[in-house]
């Protein structure tokens, strides 16, 4: 018998700038680590306001100069996700406080946790909203997310 995927959920605000790009990282590194067939991944974002489109074109770019390119189609967090998924990981205490508030069920809660508990340089524990700011922030960003989804895949390959 095949076993079942263990499955992870990103989410950000948007889900066009952070938790696709959280996704795309995490599929990399199960990719390069043969992991496929063991790990599913998704990402949303707990407000609809962008439902349907491709990321950010600053976050698309970013990741282009880093050599990765990927698709994304966003939508938004629903209660449904928490029985889809084992594991849902958050950018920010906001997005944490938002996912929550959908359910009062403490086994949903207890799958949310925060992204960078997995950074291997914790500097802070949340994933900065690059929105508003520079190029800079993107590629922090993408540095942080490719430490952070490099250290989730780690933890569950030792489970
Ligand atoms: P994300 O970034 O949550 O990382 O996708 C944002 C995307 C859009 C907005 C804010 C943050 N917005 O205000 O539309």
């Amino acid at each position: 018998m095949t076993q079942p995927k263990y499955k992870v959920m990103f989410v950000c605000l948007g889900n066009i700038c952070r938790s696709p790009l959280a996704k795309a990282l995490f599929e990399k590194h199960v990719k390069d680590n043969g992991l496929d067939h063991l790990v599913h991944a998704d990402s949303a974002g707990t407000s609809g306001h962008h439902t349907g489109e491709n990321a950010d074109s600053r976050t698309l770019q970013n990741a282009r100069e880093n050599g990765l390119i990927f698709k994304h189609s966003a939508k938004k967090f629903t209660l449904d996700h928490f029985e889809q998924f084992d594991l849902i990981v958050v950018m920010d205490d906001s997005n944490a406080q938002n996912v929550k508030s959908l359910s009062t069920n403490t086994q949903h809660h207890e799958k949310v946790h925060l992204m960078r508990k997995w950074d291997s340089q914790q500097t802070g524990m949340e994933v900065p909203d690059p929105w508003y700011g520079g190029p800079e922030g993107f590629e922090d960003v993408y540095q942080i997310l490719n430490r952070s989804t490099a250290g989730l895949l780690r933890e569950l390959s030792l489970r």
